[in-house]
């Protein structure tokens, strides 16, 4: 599908809440990818794509993702799956072949380390999006505008911020990913 065929069907598919978000993400990723040098087109459709697997059950995203190895704590969990199945979904549905878009699209909830510029993107893209009014998010903006490490290291604070003062689990790969930011920062790159 192209990107105006994929966004018709978003419209039908999606609450019109998480459609407006996604609109966002388009927005955020698009300037974000414009700033930084990344495929314009790319970003746009990870970002039309991120959370496409985001409304469907817990059940529906299992089936989605069987041949696809996942470990237990991502696979009970559908704030963690989603990208996953997201990821096949944008494949299996909407003809995406690109893997670096892909990618982007599986680990935008989690991050992990060694993420590309586009998984950088719409990782930050979707807290920063102009929908989003938390407290802090316009430290991440802030950040964002500065480099995109600096910004990713705010979402992943954010985010275990966030994990620890509800008493929920921190998934590794996100601690991984931040450890790795911290590293390529004090590395000057
Ligand atoms: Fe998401
Ligand atoms: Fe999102």
């Amino acid at each position: 599908m192209d990107i105006e065929a994929i966004e018709q069907d978003l419209s039908e598919r999606l609450s019109k809440k998480r459609f407006t978000h996604t609109l966002g993400v388009v927005e955020a990723a698009r300037a974000l990818a414009r700033i930084y040098g990344v495929n314009e087109e790319d970003a746009h459709i990870a970002a039309l794509l991120h959370d496409c697997g985001k409304e469907l059950s817990l059940q529906d995203m299992q089936l989605l993702v069987q041949d696809i190895p996942c470990d237990d704590e991502m696979f009970a969990n559908g704030a963690l799956l989603h990208g996953l199945a997201g990821m096949v979904l944008a494949q299996s549905r909407y003809g995406v072949t690109k893997q670096d878009v892909l990618e982007a699209i599986r680990v935008h909830t989690t991050g992990k380390p060694n993420m590309s510029e586009l998984d950088k993107i719409i990782f930050l893209a979707d807290y920063i999006e102009k929908n989003r009014d938390f407290p802090g998010v316009d430290f991440i903006r802030e950040a964002a505008n500065k480099s995109l490490n600096e910004g990713v290291l705010a979402g992943y604070d954010m985010t275990i911020r966030h994990l620890l003062d509800k008493g929920l689990s921190i998934y590794v790969l996100t601690i991984l990913g931040r450890n790795d930011i911290l590293q390529h920062m004090r590395g000057g790159n």
